[in-house]
C-alpha cells in the first residue's frame, strides 16, 4: 500500500508571464472578455454561491486590508477563494503593487487544494475585462473618448480592455500623484494604441468623455472625486475604486440621475457606490441586466454606472482560463502540499515508515509503537 499523493498545480508569476507572452496580450484580453461575458450571461445563483467577502482592515504596520473572496460552484464541485491585500502605500513605500493577491481552487469532493495562482496580474486583467464587458453593453455604441481618473495599475488594464471593444480616439487622464501621471504614457506604450493621450483635470474629463473609469485609491470619507459637472447625457462610468465602507468616488447627484448597475448588489450596498443610494435608485445586478437586456434598453440612452466592487465569478473565469493554458502548455509545478498518510487515520504514519526502514533490525517491534507515540 502506498500513500496517495495529492498534487496542487502551482502557477507562478513566471508561468503566467510565459502564457501571456506566447498567446499575446490582446488575444488574452479578448478571450477573457468573451469568457467573462458568457459567465455573466449564464450565471445562476442557485448553482454558484457567492457570499459577500470578509476580511481584516488595519492601520498598523501599514494602512491596509486583507480580504477573502469565496465562490462555490456546485456543478464543478469546486470552491475558489481569492485572498487579496489592499495597501495603497505599497507603490511608494515598497515599490509593490497596491493590490497583492493569490487565487486558490479547492475540490469539494475531498477538500483538496487543486490549484494556486497569482492574483495580482489576474485581478488587474479581470477587472479590466469586467469593465469592458459592462461598457460594451451599457455605453453609447459610438463612444470614442475615454476618461481615466486614477492612473495606477488598474487604469492600464481598464484602457487596454475598453480599447478592445471600442474604437477609442482619445484618452483624457488624471491622477493626483505627479510621478504617476508623468509615467502614464510610458506605461501604456507597449499596448501600441493609436490613441491620443491627453493629461487634463477631472472637470474636463467629466465634461468631454463618453466613458470614464474611476480607479483611485481615494481615502475613506474623501470622496467624491468631483461634484456635479455637466457631462454628455450618455456618459457611462465604471466605478472601480469604491470598494470599502465610506470609500466612494462618484457624486450622489450623478448616481441618482443614472442607471446604476452593481456587479454584486449585496457587496455594493456596503462597499460600492451603491452604499450612497436607496434601493429604489439601484438598477439590476449586472448579470440580470445582461440576461434581460431588452427590459433595460433605456440604459444606453442615459448616463450609466457599472458599480464594480469585484465579483469572485470574475476570478473563477480568469483562473480557469490560465489553468487551462498551463495544462495545454505544460506549465506550472505540481507540488504535494497536503500531507497524506498511508493510513488516513494515522497522521504519524510517515514517522513509522521512516523509522521502520532505519531501525528495522535494531528496535524490537514491540518498542516501535512506544517510539512513534
Ligand atoms: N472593482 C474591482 O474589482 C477592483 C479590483 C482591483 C482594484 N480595485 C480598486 O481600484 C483602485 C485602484 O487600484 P490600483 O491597483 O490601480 O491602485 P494604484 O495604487 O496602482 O493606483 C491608484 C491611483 O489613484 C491615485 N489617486 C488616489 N487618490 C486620487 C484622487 N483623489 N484623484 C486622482 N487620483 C487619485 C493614486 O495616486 C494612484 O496612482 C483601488 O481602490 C482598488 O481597491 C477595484
Amino acid at each position: 500500500m502506498s500513500a496517495k499523493k495529492l498534487k496542487t498545480l502551482v502557477l507562478s508569476a513566471s508561468d503566467i508571464e510565459e502564457i501571456v507572452r506566447s498567446v499575446g496580450i490582446d488575444e488574452i484580453m479578448d478571450e477573457l472578455i468573451e469568457k467573462m461575458t458568457i459567465a455573466f450571461k449564464t450565471y445562476n445563483k442557485d448553482k454558484t454561491k457567492i457570499p459577500v467577502r470578509s476580511g481584516f482592515n488595519y492601520e498598523q504596520p501599514q494602512k491596509g486590508l486583507i480580504e477573502w473572496m469565496p465562490l462555490f460552484d456546485k456543478e464543478k464541485n469546486q470552491v475558489i477563494v481569492k485572498m487579496v491585500g489592499y495597501h495603497p502605500d505599497n507603490p511608494n513605500d515598497f515599490q509593490l503593487p497596491t493590490i497583492v493577491s493569490t487565487i486558490s481552487c479547492y475540490d469539494t469532493k475531498t477538500g483538496h487544494l487543486k490549484g494556486l495562482t497569482d492574483g495580482v496580474f489576474l485581478t488587474a486583467l479581470r477587472t479590466g475585462a469586467a469593465s469592458a464587458m459592462a461598457t460594451k453593453v451599457m455605453s453609447h455604441p459610438e463612444s470614442s473618448t475615454l476618461g481615466l481618473i486614477g492612473c495606477g495599475a488598474q487604469s492600464i488594464t481598464q484602457l487596454h480592455a475598453i480599447s478592445r471593444v471600442f474604437k477609442l480616439k482619445k484618452v483624457l487622464y488624471y491622477d493626483n500623484d505627479i510621478e504617476t501621471r508623468e509615467s502614464f504614457s510610458s506605461r501604456v506604450a507597449m499596448l501600441n494604441l493609436d490613441i491620443e493621450l491627453v493629461f487634463t483635470n477631472i472637470k474636463e474629463i467629466v465634461k468631454d468623455s463618453d466613458i470614464i473609469t474611476t480607479a483611485t485609491s481615494i481615502n475613506i470619507g474623501e470622496g467624491p472625486l468631483f461634484d456635479q459637472i455637466e457631462s454628455k447625457s450618455w456618459l457611462h462610468i465604471n466605478a472601480v475604486g469604491s470598494d470599502f465602507p465610506g470609500k466612494t468616488e462618484l457624486p450622489l447627484s450623478f448616481l441618482k440621475n443614472s442607471f446604476v448597475c452593481p456587479d454584486f448588489l449585496a457587496q455594493a450596498v456596503v462597499e460600492g457606490e451603491c452604499q450612497q443610494l436607496d434601493a429604489s435608485d439601484i438598477g439590476p445586478e449586472f448579470f440580470e441586466y445582461i440576461q434581460n437586456k431588452e427590459k433595460y434598453s433605456e440604459a444606453v440612452r442615459q448616463s450609466s454606472v457599472f458599480d464594480s466592487t469585484g465579483l469572485p465569478l470574475e476570478d473563477q473565469v480568469v483562473m480557469e482560463m490560465f489553468l487551462a493554458y498551463a495544462e495545454k502548455m505544460k506549465l506550472g509545478q505540481e507540488i504535494g502540499i497536503e500531507q497524506v498518510p498511508m493510513d488516513a487515520k494515522s497522521p504519524y504514519d510517515f514517522m513509522y515508515m521512516q523509522d521502520a526502514i532505519v531501525i528495522k533490525q535494531t528496535v524490537p517491534l514491540e518498542d516501535l509503537n512506544k517510539k512513534v507515540l
